[in-house]
């Protein structure tokens, strides 16, 4: 998808942009390109950053096979996981993950993996936010987004971040699936916000 074409998508509101988001879990097979990225990247270091310290760093896979891999590592990771947390008390289901044809990125061209030194106690706020300003831009220009946080367990591992390119003394905190939506995804529901205290 090249966006510096004149067949850029109109670009959203940020009200616009935040009702639009969704978790997209059904990609076209479109490429993103260097420039989409990377408008991206530049949204996501927009973020507030406690003590402006930027922390993050990011990883970009577009690489299909490595990311076929990386599914099909983290997959029975994540069950292991999901069943310990079910062993004391979680009660979720995660069936499809043992089907052989389920990919954790759901098909999307581009994972971006928000990677930080986790050296103080806001670093991984401050990775959330960027996550949340790349979605929210992603959306902005028609683009779809998924957070894989069933992959961070298979991103940890050594030879896996070697292989990624993370160093050792960094953690992969916000994994994000973004591209191209094939078909809709309908709006999730949403509590209405619960206020503790509005005192005037
Ligand atoms: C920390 C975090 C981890 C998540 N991990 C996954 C995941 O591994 N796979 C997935 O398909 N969706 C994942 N999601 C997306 C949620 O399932 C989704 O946000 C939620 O169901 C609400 O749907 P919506 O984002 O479309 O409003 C994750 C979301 C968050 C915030």
């Amino acid at each position: 998808m090249n966006l510096t074409t004149n067949e850029k998508p109109q670009k959203k509101n940020v009200f616009e942009a935040i009702l639009a988001r969704r978790s997209v879990r059904t990609y076209a097979p479109d490429q993103l390109d260097c420039n989409t990225v990377q408008t991206l990247l530049e949204a996501a270091v927009r973020a507030p950053t406690a003590m402006h310290e930027e922390p993050w760093a990011f990883v970009v896979v577009q690489d299909h096979a490595l990311l076929q891999r990386l599914s099909d590592l983290a997959k029975p990771i994540f069950v292991e996981e999901v069943r310990h947390r079910n062993s004391q008390g979680a009660s979720h289901s995660f069936d499809h993950f043992t089907r052989p044809d389920f990919n954790i990125f759901h098909g999307a061209d581009t994972l971006i993996i928000i990677c930080a030194k986790p050296s103080s106690p806001f670093v991984a706020a401050d990775c959330w936010l960027a996550a949340e300003n790349l979605m929210l831009a992603a959306s902005a220009i028609g683009l779809g987004s998924c957070v894989i946080g069933s992959a961070v367990a298979a991103l940890s591992i050594h030879k896996v971040k070697t292989e990624l390119g993370i160093p050792d003394e960094y953690s992969a905190i916000a994994p994000i699936v973004v591209g191209v939506p094939s078909g809709e995804t309908l709006a999730t529901s949403r509590k209405d916000p619960k206020v503790l205290l509005w005192k005037k």
